[in-house]
Formats: structure tokens, C-alpha cells, sequence
């Protein structure tokens, strides 16, 4: 874990990172004109002025230029696109996230960053801790030649002494904490993580953040309890696999009972999806690892809310199945039985999400006094089409819900994007033996999967779908403060949502 500091004094730790922006942006032709961002930090800018531009600095995002410093062992500059007098705190969260990356060998950092306000503050501590993370887990003989990321992390201001920035100091080394684990369940191998060891994983987890100290249970259905009470969804993806299916359940109740809403959590996990009897092509399966992201956002955002003590109930429920294939696979056209009743012709054993969803959906639902249900998961190809590999979903049967949490986005600083659930699209799901296909309409693939779930939802609760499906998993190059590998989306968006229902 990283620890994160405040400070209003002088400049204990050996590196200093400060900002650097472009004084009316780039341009093509010409090195920009650059601006040193210290923030509350005084700097003698001509003199290191004239470095940077011999260095070619341009202040742009993702830039990161180190020199040897005077009073510190080195100073940092990180880009911070086109100067303004207030920097979106997205903006400084994935510089400050840059920044501790290229910083990865060293012990200690001060950061200090254009903040007017401690929000601004929180995302330039948030934004450094969640840049500063290693997998190194399954590393041998190359353990050794990874650079250690930063143990300690210093935001310098001089609203340091304030309540407010403190708590949001400890707030965004939790949402760091479990952001990073979200991440590690994401790029543990399959090899290392069936259902059962995910939920072993988290039965640790919640151990190690307090357990019932902090208001947190969980516990988890075997296989052979799933298939006695009917949960035939999660039932027939995993039967196909000898790694058996789970179905995880975390609670949180917040000390003395006065939850100010009360919401359900439901995460796809899907440890691996080899796309069953409908075999995906060998090319890019090994990104299906990630198949459980939605789980894994969904559990960890429960344990860092309770951490944070905020008086908002939560149930969350990890459907988790491993869709392999065998000669107990389940067969398109067969037809299964989803928790509730409902009938569902499985067409297609790759569109394999969306059942074990239903059958924790309909589960969830069993809670009464809901407030709203919100849904995680990587369910398509689709969304990536639709929205790339940096903005998720939102599908909902309540735009005041929606708005809300698309306000909320607005803040974490996650991309999300709200797409419809256009009716004319439902009857493609129609099947002539069942109550339902899994699949549908191939154009909309993203909606109609929205579709699906939707017949899973009582009309009156508000519910959202969030498709994180491109955002989740990063296979390109590192930037700001995402990683290669397990991004850890929807995590901050959730507990964003709690901080603000318990304002209410
Ligand atoms: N897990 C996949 C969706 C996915 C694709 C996630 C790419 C991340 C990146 C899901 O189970 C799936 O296979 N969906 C199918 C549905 C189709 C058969 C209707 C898809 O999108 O192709
Ligand atoms: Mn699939
Ligand atoms: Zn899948």
C-alpha cells in the first residue's frame, strides 16, 4: 500500500514533481510556450525554464521529463496540456498518475501541483497512488529487475493543516488500495484463479479491511447449492469447467443500522471466457482473463466503503463461472432455467454474461427497500465498437438514476457515456421454445445485451447497467495513472455514488 501525505512545509522527500503546461497549447511548428506549475510552491522558473526548452520539453499529457534538482535529488516536470488558471482535476489526477510511474525505483515523492481547493488536492493524491502499481506476483527470474514503486507519496499545499484534505488524503489512499486490488484480481492468470480462489481471495480481503468490525460479511454458494436452488444462469456457463461455479455475496451495513440508501452491487465474473462451444479465435482470448472485472470492481468498491465508514447499505453479489469447453458444455439451443423462472434458449454459449448476471440480478432482488441496483460488467464486443477502449456504458430504466451517476462520473473522473435500451430491439430476443435467446439483434449487440438483463429488473426499481467491457482491461501502452492490465474502472464511480447518497 502506498502511504499518502499532506504537507504545507519544506521538502523532506529526495524527488519533487511539479507541473508543466503550455501556454496557449501546442502547436505544430514551434516548441510551445512553457509555464512551470508549482502550485504552492515558489520555483525559480527562468533558469529552469531555459532547461526544459533545451530538453524539448512541451508540457504535453503523458510527458514526464526528470532533472537533477537543487534541493531535492531530482526534479520532475509533468505535462500538463494547455495552461488554465483552474486544471480540471481529471486532468491533474493523470498527470500527478504519469508522474508515479516514471518513478518507479524511487523510495519517496512530493508532489506539488496546481490546487485551488481540496478537491483538487484528493485528485492529485488519488491520481499518484493510482499510477504508483507493480504485478510483479508471478514474476521469477525477472522479479528482481522490476523497479519497486513508491512507498510514500507527499501532496504539497497549503491547505494540508484542513479536516477536509486529510479525509481526503485517507480517501484516496483506500480508493487507491482497492483500486489496485481490482487490478491484481484482473491480472491474476486463470490458472491461479478459479470461482472458488476468487472467493478466497475476497473472504481475505474483508478479513484484512475489518471484517464485521467494519460492518462487512461474506459468504458464497457451492456449485451443488446453486443447482439445488435453481440458479440454472450461473449453473450451465460453469458446468462446462472442472473449476466449479460460485456465487459470492459481500454485505456491508453501516455501524448502528442508519444506511441513507440502500443499494445492490451485481459484478459479472467470469474467471475465464473461452467463449464455450462457441470457441472464441485463439487470437486475443488470453484478454478474456479479464472477464471478471466487473466482480472484481463491484467487491472491492463494497470493502472500501465500508472503510470509509459511509452510512450507505450495500449487497453485492458476484455471479462466477468459468466458460470453458467440454462434453459437459452447455449446447446452443439448450435451454436452461434462470433463478426466478424464466426460461432462456442459450443460442449462443458466449454470450454467457448476461445469464449468470440474471440469475444474481433476480437474487439481489429478494433484498427489499432497495434504492437502486447497479450492474458491472464486461458483456460486449459491442461496447468496445461502440465507445472504444476508454469510455464505458450506462443503460438504465431510470434517467433520473442515470443522470445522476453520469454527474457522479463526472467527478471520479471515469469516462461513461449513456446509451439507450431501444424497445424495437426486445422482440430480436424472442425465442421459439423458451421465454427468452440469449442473443438477438448482431447490430446494437451492446443494447440488446442491455435489453436481456432488463427483463430481470421489477419495473420500479432504478437500475443501471454500466458495459465497462473496453475500459476494464488496458492492452495497449500505459498513460496517465492506468497500467497495462487491469485498469480497475467503475470503482471509483461507485464509491463516488455512495459519498453522495450519504450527503443526501
Ligand atoms: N466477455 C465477452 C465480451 C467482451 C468482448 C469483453 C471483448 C471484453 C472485450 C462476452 O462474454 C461475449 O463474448 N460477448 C459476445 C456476445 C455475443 C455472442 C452476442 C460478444 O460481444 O461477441
Ligand atoms: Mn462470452
Ligand atoms: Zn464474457
Amino acid at each position: 500500500m502506498t502511504t499518502v501525505r499532506l504537507s504545507d512545509g519544506v521538502v523532506k522527500d529526495e524527488v519533487l514533481v511539479v507541473g508543466l503546461s503550455q501556454k496557449g497549447g501546442a502547436t505544430k511548428s514551434s516548441q510551445p510556450a512553457l509555464q512551470i506549475e508549482s502550485g504552492d510552491l515558489a520555483l525559480d522558473s527562468k533558469l529552469l525554464l531555459q532547461t526544459l526548452r533545451d530538453l524539448g520539453a512541451t508540457g504535453s499529457h503523458d510527458e514526464v521529463i526528470k532533472i537533477p534538482g537543487s534541493n531535492t535529488r531530482l526534479l520532475v516536470f509533468t505535462g500538463l496540456g494547455e495552461s488554465a488558471k483552474k486544471f480540471n482535476n481529471e486532468q491533474l489526477r493523470r498527470s500527478a498518475g504519469a508522474a508515479a510511474r516514471a518513478l518507479a525505483g524511487n523510495s519517496s515523492a512530493t508532489f506539488s501541483l496546481p490546487a485551488t481547493n481540496v478537491d483538487a488536492v484528493i485528485a492529485i493524491a488519488e491520481g499518484a497512488a493510482l499510477g504508483n502499481y507493480l504485478f510483479d506476483q508471478f514474476r521469477g527470474s525477472t522479479k528482481n529487475l522490476q523497479r519497486a514503486p513508491l512507498k510514500s507519496i507527499t501532496v504539497h499545499t497549503s491547505l494540508a493543516a484542513t479536516p477536509d484534505a486529510k479525509r481526503g488524503a485517507k480517501r484516496a489512499e483506500i480508493v487507491a488500495t482497492y483500486t489496485h486490488l481490482v487490478r491484481d484480481l484482473i491480472n491474476t492468470p486463470p490458472s491461479h484463479q478459479t470461482p472458488e480462489s476468487f472467493c478466497a481471495s475476497l473472504t481475505a480481503a474483508v478479513k484484512q479491511a475489518g471484517g464485521s468490525g467494519v460492518g462487512l460479511k461474506i459468504s458464497s454458494m457451492t456449485d451443488t447449492q446453486l443447482k439445488a436452488k435453481g440458479f440454472g444462469g450461473i449453473t450451465a456457463v460453469g458446468q462446462g469447467s472442472a473449476n466449479p461455479p460460485r456465487l459470492l455475496n459481500i454485505t456491508y451495513t453501516p455501524k448502528g443500522g442508519k444506511a441513507k440508501k440502500r443499494y445492490a452491487f451485481v459484478g459479472k465474473g467470469i474467471t475465464f471466457d473461452t467463449g464455450g462451444l462457441a470457441l472464441k479465435p485463439a487470437l486475443g482470448m488470453e484478454a478474456m482473463k479479464s472477464d471478471m472485472s466487473g466482480a472484481a470492481a463491484v467487491c472491492a468498491a463494497t470493502i472500501a466503503i465500508a472503510l470509509l465508514e459511509i452510512p450507505v447499505a450495500i449487497e453485492c453479489w458476484a455471479p462466477l463461472a468459468e466458460n470453458m469447453v467440454s462434453d459437459n458444455a452447455t449446447r446452443p439451443s439448450d435451454v436452461i432455467t434462470i433463478y426466478g423462472g424464466k426460461t432462456i434458449e442459450v443460442l449462443n454459449p458466449d454470450a454467457e454474461g448476461r445469464l449468470v448476471l440474471a440469475d444474481a440480478l433476480v437474487k439481489a432482488q429478494e433484498s427489499k427497500d432497495l434504492d437502486g441496483i447497479i450492474d458491472v460488467a464486461t458483456l460486449t464486443g459491442a461496447q468496445v465498437v461502440a465507445l472504444g477502449t476508454r469510455t464505458s456504458a450506462v443503460m438504465t430504466n431510470n434517467q433520473e438514476f442515470s443522470d445522476h451517476f453520469l454527474a457522479m462520473t463526472q467527478k471520479s473522473g471515469e469516462a461513461f457515456w449513456p446509451m439507450p435500451l431501444p424497445v424495437e430491439l426486445r422482440a430480436s430476443l424472442d425465442s421459439p421454445v423458451a421465454d427468452m435467446a440469449n442473443i438477438g439483434e448482431r447490430m446494437g449487440g451492446m443494447l440488446v445485451a442491455g435489453l436481456f438483463l432488463k427483463e430481470f429488473i421489477a419495473e420500479e426499481l432504478p437500475w443501471l447497467h454500466l458495459d465497462i467491457a473496453g475500459p476494464a482491461y488496458n492492452e495497449k501502452a500505459a498513460h496517465g495513472y492506468t497500467p497495462v492490465g487491469g485498469t480497475g474502472v467503475a470503482l471509483r464511480s461507485l464509491v463516488q455514488l455512495a459519498i453522495d447518497a450519504a450527503r443526501a
